[in-house]
């Protein structure tokens, strides 16, 4: 794997041609996942953390194509539902390489997760919580088990993504043994201990992460329990703007490791963004173009329902125009074709003056971004193309159908 290569992939560094050839062929508002880059950005972080066990995030982008580019790099998977369970075991993981992590979960989701790990009981099965205890051994759950614990600090790109601190995650530490014991007690197999911080941690937030690791360690000693695996939780943060640093993998490896001193467990990581972030790019096509008193709006066929990011957290998203001739740069803001005025993908972005037509290219859209993609507004959800030999379209576009085939009504456009 290619561990010593660039660490970001910047939006600039994707080829406009092929862009612009995906946009024709595919259509626009397109999703683009470039395969190799999620291999390079695993083999990097396995590369970093040569010891620990990773599991990728599958909510940070859940498309067969990762999951099983993933699972054959030798990754696990991390799965916070039975959706993401389900679509796990369907790509291929083994039961032995998937943790499922409940919050709160609804009686389906637990009902499916103790199904299969009574039917392939190497499934671990992550809970937070006294009554998800109790709801697994009302449900005859006698599998791997393994405790989620409230890290009481918190760290994230904005507070919004914050699980560790006065959130709804995990027990507190000091709680953590007792839930252990009542765990064992009911016949769980008790394997683990885990905990994440938060989603986007950077390198001025490794003190945070280190306390966290270290508060997991502290139980992790007390504990009379044969621990296998110390899961320390993903959160590992990616650029979003050229200015800013990738993160220090050795330095976030070295603090996790001093952290962990004298624990006998394996460490367990758990990234969804760092995996996959840079390996997307969602193209877009301008169809509006408004200056209004002084500004400039250039409105796009993708918006908040293609890429929640910015509206739902003021997420800054590169974007670059593929228009290729040379035009005067100016400041633009990219709205979307939702009928709310957070549907704005980027704020005041010099760009080329922008004319119907042109393609952008909004970066850093492989995490988080089809994943949390929605039918407001009755928009049907973009198509998704995977880069690999070549581009295989792997998500295709939805019509109208698939968003009201759960509704006993029309399913096309009807005759005018
Ligand atoms: N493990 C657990 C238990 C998590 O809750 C999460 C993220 C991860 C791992 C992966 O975190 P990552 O490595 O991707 O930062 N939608 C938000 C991010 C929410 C993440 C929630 N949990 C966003 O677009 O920024």
């Amino acid at each position: 794997g290619d561990t010593a290569g660039p660490s970001v992939r910047r939006l600039s560094e994707w080829n406009a041609d092929d862009l612009r050839a995906l946009a024709a062929e595919y259509g626009t508002p397109l999703y683009v996942d470039d395969l190799e880059r999620v291999r390079a950005n695993h083999a990097r972080l396995a590369g970093a953390f040569p010891d620990a066990e990773v599991l990728f995030a599958v909510k940070a982008n859940a498309g067969r194509h990762v999951l099983r580019a993933l699972r054959d790099a030798g990754a696990g998977a991390e799965c916070a539902s039975a959706g993401e369970l389900a679509r796990a075991l369907d790509a291929g993981f083994a039961a032995g390489e998937i943790h499922y992590t409940a919050v709160n979960p609804p009686a389906e989701d637990l009902d499916y997760a103790v199904d299969v790990a009574a039917a392939h009981p190497a499934l671990t099965v992550t809970a937070g919580a006294r009554d998800t205890v109790e709801r697994l051994a009302e449900r005859g759950f006698a599998g791997r088990f393994c405790l989620r614990v409230h890290p009481g600090v918190g760290a994230g790109h904005s507070e919004s993504v914050s699980t560790g601190k006065d959130a709804k995650f995990g027990v507190p530490a000091d709680e953590a043994s007792e839930v252990l014991n009542t765990a064992a007690d009911h016949g769980f197999d008790v394997v683990g201990l885990h905990a994440h911080a938060g989603s986007g941690i950077t390198n001025d937030q490794l003190d945070d992460h280190e306390r966290v690791v270290s508060t997991l360690a502290d139980v992790a000693r007390e504990t009379t329990h044969n621990l296998e695996f110390v899961d320390v939780g993903g959160g590992f943060g990616v650029p979003y703007r050229e200015s800013e640093d990738p993160l220090d993998l050795a330095a976030v490896a070295e603090r996790t490791r001093d952290a962990l001193t004298d624990v006998d467990a394996t460490l367990t990581i758990e990234p969804g963004r760092y995996l996959v972030a840079d390996a997307g790019v969602l193209l877009t096509e301008v169809n509006t173009v408004k200056r209004v008193s002084g500004s400039v709006i250039a409105g796009a066929d993708a918006g908040m329902t293609t890429l929640v990011r910015p509206a739902m957290y003021g997420s800054y998203h590169p974007i670059r125009s593929l228009a290729d001739d040379d035009r005067a740069t100016e400041e633009v803001s990219v709205v979307g074709p939702v009928c709310e005025s957070t549907d704005v993908l980027g704020e005041a972005r010099a760009l080329p003056a922008p004319e119907r037509g042109d393609l952008l290219a909004v970066g850093n859209a492989g995490a988080y971004g089809v994943e949390m993609a929605s039918n407001y507004n009755s928009r049907p959800r973009p198509a998704v193309v995977a880069l690999d030999d070549g581009p295989e379209l792997v998500r295709r576009r939805e019509t109208l159908a698939d968003v009201t085939h759960a509704e006993d009504t029309a399913h096309t456009y009807p005759d005018p």
